[in-house]
């Protein structure tokens, strides 16, 4: 408060001389045309009608006028105070309408700018596919074994009970390692696992092996040289061709959803016997559909072979074939990615091309 208002005219008190509020209202209205943004304004606010501004300092003073000076003086400092309030808010709307102008224009987005980013890279689909297919195997307590590419001609074939003149080994088309009479190959097969697992651990034996196979085929939609396939074998006693069933069903199941089984067709390998062919149900018709394109209208799909390991087997790997039996069983995972995927070329898989991996290589 002010000194004593001894003449009561309020004319007289320094705060609400009318001067001082028009200068008052002229700073603020200057203040406010000249600020250029929100954060200024509302740093003037506080400075123009606070609590200490000299505006709010004349409203205070009111209060000691005798009652007779009372209503000039409200209204006076009520004007001010009023058109300062309007200049403030009409400020803050042309300020307000600027920053959203401004938002809209500097955080456009030009959805045609070609991208910086890069893509990620990706797990090549025949490795996650493998990675499945392991991961199923493990999960039912089974191991997971690994053999050599370049292959000892004795495990690839002999151990398998390819004879020496077996059409067999020209069935496979073999590469055969320099010098040819060396004894060493590509293998042709994931099958020699299968006799390096018996000799290195001996029975009972659950394994699985997954790997690249080589055959001299040439490149094309449907032949690779060098493919992959997933070798099962189950040496124990009491093991019937049941159990192999009930693996292939499994092993089907979990690649190509619920209610695709497998069926059997009497084959030949040296290595087993009996010996047969494993086909898939179709999953794309489930036997449905007489024009199925992925069956061609059979309702299955071949995909491997399979059998019960050869007693001559067992017996080159020292395991007693009259206390027990096993079943083996071999499919191409290539060809399975294949029709899984619907790809009809198979150099698609093996070319590089990242959109390859980009498309098919996501799945978990
Ligand atoms: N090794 C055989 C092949 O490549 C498949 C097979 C594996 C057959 C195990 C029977 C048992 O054709």
């Amino acid at each position: 408060m002010s000194g004593p208002n001894t003449n009561f005219d309020p004319v007289e008190v320094a705060a609400l001389d009318p001067q001082v509020i028009d200068d008052a209202v002229t700073a603020a209205l200057d203040a406010v045309a000249r600020a250029v943004s929100l954060d200024e304004l509302k740093a003037l606010r506080s400075a123009h009608s606070g609590d200490r501004s000299a505006l709010a300092l004349a409203n205070r003073e009111i209060g000691a006028l005798p009652p007779s000076a009372k209503a000039e003086a409200g209204k006076r400092v009520g004007q001010a105070r009023g058109r300062v309030n309007q200049a403030f808010v009409a400020r803050q709307g042309e300020l307000e309408a600027e920053r959203d102008e401004r938002i809209l224009t500097e955080e456009a987005v030009d959805v045609t700018l070609p991208t910086g980013r890069r893509p990620l890279g990706r797990r090549h689909p025949i490795e996650l596919m493998s990675q499945r297919i392991a991961d199923l195997f493990v999960g039912l307590g089974w191991e997971i074994a690994e053999g050599p590419e370049i292959e000892a001609e004795w495990f690839n074939f002999d151990a398998l009970n390819f004879d020496a003149d077996h059409p067999a080994r020209q069935m496979q088309d073999t590469f055969y390692v320099d010098p040819p009479d060396g004894g060493l190959v590509l293998r042709t097969h994931t099958s020699p696992v299968q006799a390096r697992t018996l000799l290195d651990r001996g029975v009972p034996v659950y394994i699985a092996a997954i790997g690249r196979v080589f055959r001299t085929d040439e490149l094309d939609a449907t032949h690779m040289p060098a493919f992959h396939q997933v070798e099962g074998l189950a040496v124990d006693e009491g093991i019937t061709m049941a159990h192999l069933k009930g693996t292939l069903d499994r092993l089907a199941t979990e690649l190509f959803g619920d209610g695709i089984s497998t069926r059997l067709r009497p084959s030949f390998f040296p290595f087993t016997e009996p010996s047969a062919e494993i086909d898939l149900r179709c999953f794309v018709c489930r036997g449905e559909d007489p024009d199925c394109r992925t069956c061609k209208g059979t309702g299955w799909i071949e995909w491997g072979g399979c059998g019960m390991v050869n007693r001559n087997v067992l017996t080159a790997c020292g395991v007693d074939p009259d206390r027990f039996t096993g079943f083996a069983f071999g499919m191409g995972i290539d060809r399975a990615l294949m029709f899984r995927t619907g790809v009809s070329d198979m150099r698609d898989m093996i070319e590089g091309d990242v959109r390859f991996d980009a498309q098919f290589g996501l799945e978990i």
